[in-house]
């Protein structure tokens, strides 16, 4: 019998022994779970793996793209894909090309953007998550081929279906689901009922710096970060579940805007939209331990201004009105209920900004009276409805957006949870969320009534 050549006995060592590939050839090292889902990849055909924020998925990922191509080459493809552009371009295909790059021996091909050319049957390439363009996915026929969906959950069910005809008959065949469980419907979720499935599970409480309680690993999730959400939102909250604890939502069917929505606008690479449309909305505080927002919206884009502990009229009106001179052609909405009375009457004293002064009592009447119990849920559900197309500034304080309960009264109308009601089930108050939903609002005090948005 022949005795294998070495480059051989190298490439069955790649297959069967992950981390040796990932240390000795791109000098990464991967933490316990990393190696967990390596060891999937080599023993299964379909793994599926729910985690929480910043476990170093992508990062594992693009490096576990190198590792199959070289393991299983030279008849070899790899295919990702992620819900947008932005995620395969800048955040698998930056780390892939940062390993590449910094891989101790050279790895020869031709790396482009989003593209590793080694030869014509043997490639790794980023492909959009675009059902107009299903073709993409057509017509591999790979040998080896290994398809890895980023960030899941928001990967469109007609893209699962074009990437299992990609597979079809293909030798060595590995299809990868991973991301934040962030929706308890579509495929990605069924794929954890699913028994033709490997199933990984990684909470924050596995990873290196959560466990250590220090910087073991810079990049990853920390103490500080579970803290801080736990703080604000409570153990028993989806956002808790979704990006620390890497599970499941269990609400997301009675919460009036889903995680998802929030995080697609994140810096979402969307064409701006109505950029004559400029609104501040402030949302004061109703109790002195409670925070005040500013959110400044122009048209389908916005961003947090400010948040501020506590609720001092003075101060929220003497900042209201530098925003107003900052934002010449912008309007303020203040929710008037309580304490923003006092601020919208400081600030239409002042004859230069008057006109832009707007209140708005959250408990008035909607102007669809028939769907919505009053103003409030009216704003909110406008806000569902804009996020569609938004870019929102990161900001933490939008995950509350996804927090307010709906229910549906017995007239049939659309009634959100209270704040009040929220603080009784330990979620605070959406200071935020309301702030932006109040420049979406119907205003009921002060000029140009009505918005612009609406007609
Ligand atoms: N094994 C490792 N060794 C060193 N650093 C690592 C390792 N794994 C991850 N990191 C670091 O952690 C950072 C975050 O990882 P990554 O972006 O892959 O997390 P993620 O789980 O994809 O996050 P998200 O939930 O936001 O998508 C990486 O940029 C990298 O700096
Ligand atoms: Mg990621």
């Amino acid at each position: 019998m022949a005795r294998p050549s070495q480059e051989q006995t190298l490439q069955a060592r790649f297959r069967d022994d992950p981390a040796f590939f990932h240390l000795e050839v791109l000098g990464h090292e991967p933490w316990e779970k990393q190696l967990e889902i390596s060891l999937s990849i080599r023993d299964n055909r379909n793994t599926a793996i729910r985690s929480n924020n910043g476990s170093g998925k992508t990062y594992h990922m693009a490096r576990e793209a190198l590792r199959f191509l070289y393991a299983y080459g030279p008849d070899a493809v790899v295919i990702n894909t992620a819900p947008t552009w932005t995620q395969i371009e800048n955040q698998f295909w930056r780390n892939l090309r940062d390993a590449y790059q910094k891989a101790r021996y050279p790895l020869g091909g031709n790396l482009l953007k989003t593209k590793l050319d080694i030869d014509e049957t043997w490639f790794a390439l980023g492909i959009a998550n675009d059902e107009n363009n299903m073709e993409a996915f057509q017509g591999w026929h790979a040998k080896n081929i290994l398809v890895i969906f980023d960030e899941a959950s928001g990967i469109s069910p007609k893209i699962y279906e074009a990437a299992l005809g990609a597979m079809a008959g293909g030798s060595i065949v590995r299809f990868v689901l991973i991301g934040n469980p962030t929706q308890n419907s579509g495929p990605f979720f069924d794929a954890f009922r699913d028994p033709t499935f490997s199933k990984i599970h990684i909470s924050a409480f596995d990873t290196p710096n959560v466990k250590a309680k220090k910087q073991v690993l810079p990049g990853l999730v920390t103490w500080d970060f579970v803290e801080e959400v736990r703080k604000k939102y409570g153990e028993d909250s989806d956002v808790y579940r979704v990006r620390v604890l890497g599970e499941f939502p269990r609400r997301a069917s009675d919460t009036l805007i889903s995680i998802d929505a929030v995080e697609y606008a994140f810096g979402a690479d969307r064409e701006l939209q109505n950029q004559d449309d400029e609104a501040i909305g402030l949302d004061p505080a109703r109790f002195g331990d409670d925070d005040s927002a500013f959110v400044f919206r122009k048209g389908n884009a916005a961003r947090v201004l400010e948040v501020i502990n506590g609720n001092d009229t003075m101060q929220l009106a003497g900042k209201a009105a530098r925003y107003l001179r900052e934002f010449p052609n912008a309007s303020i909405y203040i929710d008037i209920i309580g304490l923003g009375a006092g601020i919208f009457d400081r600030l239409r004293e002042q004859p230069d900004i008057a006109g832009r002064v707007l209140g708005v009592n959250v408990a008035g009447k909607a102007r669809d009276e028939k769907e919505f119990v009053n103003i409030r849920v009216e704003s909110w559900s406008n806000v569902r409805d804009w996020l569609r197309d938004a870019i929102l500034e990161k900001h933490d304080g939008f995950y509350e957006l996804a927090q307010p309960k709906y229910k549906i009264n017995s007239a049939g109308k659309l009634q959100l949870e209270s704040k009040e009601d929220m603080k009784k089930r330990g979620v605070p108050s959406p200071n935020v969320g309301d702030a932006l939903a109040l420049t979406l609002s119907r205003a009921t005090e002060g000029e140009n009534i009505g918005i612009a948005w609406l007609h």
